[in-house]
């Protein structure tokens, strides 16, 4: 990662910079800490994966961090710093980045997106409220070029589509073109795949990899699956019970997992065949 970009004042190399960040759930049971004191941080091009297994608290924190769950519902504690300025003190810092600096794909493309509205219609309020294109033919041209940026086939024809006429993994790229429309400087992805097939998924992964190397952008990733974790991550932390129970490189953490918990994750992963296979599965599913 030499980027010579690093160096300017302007883009610091840290993003985000996590520190004992706490997430207390108000439930009907009483409070519930479903993220206990967790430390993390990404740098500018990075790739920082949470891993854990379901209700382990991986979205509770990505949520809390953006400031996305209900007030009334979550306390959050510690601090979040984008670009050393701190967020979670004045709810008016992180809606400077949202939609911005930072950008969220969701998990399940399908409910994602309205069924009423074409993906051109989507793409372009995207690209509005993102602010950087101003009049109707800057915008739609941004449009198709996020498209092509995705590597969405024909893309006029898609454009003029509605959600139920694509597949799963097409909805993923036009979920990923409408977070790239704000040209973020990182990307939350919550579970970016788990609702594709094993052979789409590949693709998706590859996608994001692509979209990294060329733009620098950092990257959130939080799955269930070992395997996603193992093609993406700089650096892994394994969660359990809202806290991190381990932490460290992708290769220490796959080759020499020192929690029984993350072997037993390890156990779990399906298996992911070559790109080359991957890809043309993908494309002829269009
Ligand atoms: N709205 C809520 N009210 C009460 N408990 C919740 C709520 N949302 C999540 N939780 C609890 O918080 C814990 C963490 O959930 P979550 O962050 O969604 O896990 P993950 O994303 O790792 O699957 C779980 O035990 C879940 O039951
Ligand atoms: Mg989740």
């Amino acid at each position: 990662m030499s980027n010579p970009n690093e160096q300017r004042a302007s883009s610091p190399a840290m993003v985000l910079e996590v520190q004992n960040f706490s997430v207390e759930l108000m439930t009907d049971n009483g409070i519930f800490k479903a993220v206990n004191n967790v430390n993390f941080s990404i740098r500018r091009g990075q790739t920082v994966t949470i891993i854990g297994e379901s209700g382990s608290g991986k979205s509770t924190t990505a949520m809390g961090m953006l400031q996305l769950l209900p007030p009334d519902l979550a306390v959050l504690s510690g601090t979040v710093e984008i670009h050393g300025n701190d967020v979670l003190s004045s709810p008016k810092a992180i809606r400077r980045y949202r939609g911005r600096g930072l950008a969220l794909i969701p998990q399940d493309p399908m409910t994602a997106l309205s069924p009423v509205l074409s993906i051109g219609s989507q793409l372009r309020e995207a690209i509005k409220v993102a602010g950087r294109e101003k009049g109707k033919n800057a915008i739609q041209a941004k449009a198709v070029r996020l498209l092509e940026q995705v590597r969405i086939p024909l893309v006029d024809e898609q454009l003029k589509k509605f959600p139920h006429q694509l597949s799963g993994g097409m909805l993923q790229r036009v979920l990923i073109a409408i977070a790239l429309a704000s040209e973020p400087e990182l990307l939350v992805a919550d579970e970016p795949t788990s609702a594709l097939d094993v052979t789409v998924q590949a693709g998706i992964l590859d996608l994001l990899l692509e979209i990294q190397e060329t733009s620098g952008t950092s990257i959130l990733m939080i799955t269930h699956d070992i395997g996603v974790a193992r093609l993406v991550s700089d650096t892994i932390h394994v969660m359990q019970g809202g806290r991190f129970v381990e932490s460290g490189g992708a290769h220490q953490i796959v080759e020499d997992p020192q929690e029984e918990y993350t072997r037993n994750l390890l156990a779990a992963v399906p298996r992911l065949g070559t790109w080359d296979e991957l890809e043309s599965v993908e494309e002829s599913r269009v």
